[in-house]
């Protein structure tokens, strides 16, 4: 069955207008998903006998596949994890954040620092190989992307997440971004990873 955009109810942000969200939401990342459903779509027919790494339509699918679900999975978890009320991290996020980091305002100073550095992208996110969080940057979706890492909070840099608000001026986005963090969201994608199992593969 073709993938369905999701349903995100996301009025009243502090510093990001619901027309800005609506765009964003209903015509980009909506536009995500029906790529991602045709892209599967002629996968199931392209002609494999043809493969070539210069040109092939297989090529250009495989490589376009990996670009639209990304940007359907990172729009996912940017919209759920927006719409908080600035509260701070707590439990066992809030500890792996100090263990990593030092402190969430050192966190935080890394965070809106790689928001400014990425062309896409910043995911704080767990990786598995060292145990650890991690602030990432990505250029594209598909573009630097860390392997077996959990991502925890996205947030979108791309122009388009704020250009209606703030034209090309980033830096008041991403301190509005800061202020409507859901991190309740963060903290159950966190609760869902084994950290027994974390700890055993960084250790080994
Ligand atoms: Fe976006």
């Amino acid at each position: 069955m073709a993938h369905q955009p999701r349903n995100f109810d996301l009025k009243g942000l502090d510093g990001i207008s619901d027309n800005q969200i609506s765009q964003h939401r209903d015509i980009l990342y909506a536009g995500y998903v029906n790529k991602l459903n045709e892209i599967e779509e002629r996968l199931k027919t392209v002609d494999i006998s043809k493969a070539n790494q210069v040109f092939s339509d297989l090529r250009a699918l495989k490589a376009d596949e990996t670009f639209a679900l990304n940007g359907v999975v990172l729009h996912e978890l940017y919209f759920e994890n927006l719409g908080g009320k600035a509260a701070r991290p707590k439990g066992k996020l809030a500890d792996l954040i100090a263990k990593a980091f030092g402190s969430y305002d050192k966190w935080a100073e890394n965070f809106k620092a790689c928001g400014m550095a990425a062309r896409g992208w910043v995911i704080l996110g767990l990786c598995l190989y060292d145990g650890t969080l991690h602030n990432y940057c990505l250029d594209t979706h598909n573009f630097n992307f860390p392997a077996n890492t959990v991502p925890l909070l996205v947030l979108d840099v791309y122009e388009h997440a704020y250009v209606i608000d703030y034209g090309v001026k980033r830096p008041p986005y991403i301190d509005a971004f800061m202020k409507n963090i859901a991190w309740n969201a963060a903290e159950c994608r966190l609760e869902g990873v084994d950290m027994a199992m974390v700890a055993k593969s960084a250790a080994s």
